[in-house]
């Protein structure tokens, strides 16, 4: 590793989330951004810029993957490109490896880990490969508010009164930033797949007794329901049309905008626990809206980050440019908004990244890893299952390996 005992980060992707990364890093200790590749140079550059102004490191923006691999100031990486280049992203970082490059140590991949369940399990195949200490970027887990009230629902709650049994987790805005998410055969799918993988995965998290592995608690089936509420409206696919151009054509190959799950988990002893994830693009309030709550014989959480102790009021003599300075995802700038006013920490990036930053300091494999990434995408693609069959499937079924979803195939009718 580096001589001056920070750990030299490089980043995969300059786009929206490895700026939300990279300003995290002024809440993390001894990591250094040392680079930043993307195959539009003048991108790399601007995200390198942002690092050294705020401080968190002398970044450079580099040619390539394999150049940024091999420059020994560069120990691990951050894989945050758009999730149709996960795999080409991956394979140029494992090659390099292998043909004695660099002097990697850990590698840590954005959500989803891939698209389907036969991209997981190549790039858990890969990761193996590498033998570098791997992490999966789950940033929900890591929401103070879900540390401390997880850990406080287990310390008293669930001691003296018995485990919880349900978790709710929601994530709702009003449609993501760029066009390729919207493309199902790009992105893998609709929002099921874009945000449905943060709200299954913390909701299991939520469930899961601190501690004790991932596999003490058990999923054993799906229930899933899909929908266009509104981007298939016809004045909507105009309007997403002039938004993101003309590849994102949803009165032909449309996604879902709305997808709700149920997975159904045993304990140990066999008790039933139940996971209820909702997850829309068709959600119109002040912005971004992560909901949860945890359920158990004696108590309960929840949290909603618009319920923020920071509100703005607005007039109408207020008028500003649209922005999203208030809140991610923003839909107003008048009125009573609320603001997230550390969006970095309140959306759990900074403690994912300081825990990351750790575990690769120490030479310890994080808890939440590619194996984790891959489970995340059974589930997903179960859920896919039985939206498109409207039935309940069992888990683990014996096809997911070769299931790709009809919104992925661009072949869905809503
Ligand atoms: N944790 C979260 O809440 C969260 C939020 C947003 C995005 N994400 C995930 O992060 C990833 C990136 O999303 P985004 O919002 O930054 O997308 P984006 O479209 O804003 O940015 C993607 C960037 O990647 C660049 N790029 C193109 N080809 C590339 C390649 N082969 N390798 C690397 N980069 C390439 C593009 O030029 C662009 O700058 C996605 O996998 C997405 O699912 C996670």
């Amino acid at each position: 590793m580096a001589s001056n005992k920070s750990l030299g980060v490089g980043f995969i992707g300059s786009g929206f989330n490895a700026r939300f990364h990279i300003r995290s890093f002024v809440g993390v200790r001894d990591a250094d951004i040392r680079g930043v590749w993307s195959p539009h140079r003048e991108h790399a550059q601007e995200a390198a810029d942002l690092a050294r102004s705020l401080r968190v490191g002398e970044a450079t923006a580099f040619g390539s993957i394999e150049e940024m691999v091999a420059d020994p100031a560069i120990d691990c990486i951050w894989l945050c490109g758009p999730n149709h280049k996960r795999i080409e992203d991956m394979e140029a970082i494992v090659n390099a490896i292998t043909s004695g490059k660099g002097k990697l140590i850990g590698l840590a991949c954005e959500k989803p880990l891939a698209r389907n369940v036969a991209e997981a399990k190549r790039m858990v195949e890969l990761v193996e490969k590498s033998g570098l200490l791997h992490g999966y970027l789950e940033n929900q887990l890591f929401t103070p508010a879900i540390q401390r009230g997880r850990a406080l629902i287990w310390a008293r709650g669930a001691a003296t009164t018995g485990r919880p049994y349900l978790a709710r987790a929601a994530e709702e805005h009003s449609g993501p930033h760029m066009p390729w998410f919207w493309q199902g055969e790009l992105q893998g799918g609709g929002v099921l797949n874009d945000m449905m993988c943060h709200s299954v995965e913390v909701a299991r998290y939520m469930l899961t007794e601190p501690g004790k592995p991932r596999a003490s608690i058990r999923p054993t089936s799906v229930s899933a329901h899909i929908a266009s509420l509104k981007w298939s409206r016809p004045a909507y696919v105009e309007r997403l049309k002039q938004m993101m151009g003309p590849t994102v054509d949803y009165r032909n190959k449309p996604s879902e905008d709305f997808a709700h799950a149920i997975v159904n988990y045993v304990d140990e002893q066999g008790n039933p626990l139940i996971v209820e994830a909702t997850t829309s693009w068709s959600f119109v309030g002040a912005g971004l809206r992560l909901s949860m709550e945890l359920l158990g014989p004696e108590y309960s959480m929840s949290m909603n980050t618009l319920d923020s102790g920071l509100r703005l009021f607005f007039s109408r003599e207020v008028k500003g440019e649209a922005g999203e300075d208030l809140v991610e995802k923003q839909n107003a700038e008048q009125g009573l908004m609320p603001v997230v006013d550390n969006e970095e920490s309140d959306y759990g990036y900074e403690g994912e990244n300081r825990y990351f930053v750790n575990c690769f300091l120490e030479g310890k494999q994080p808890e939440e890893d590619f194996y984790d990434g891959l489970e995340v995408s059974e589930l997903l693609m179960t859920a896919y299952m039985s939206a498109e069959q409207g039935r309940v499937i069992e888990f683990r079924p014996k096809d997911l390996d070769e299931f790709m979803p009809a919104v992925a195939r661009g072949a869905w009718k809503p």
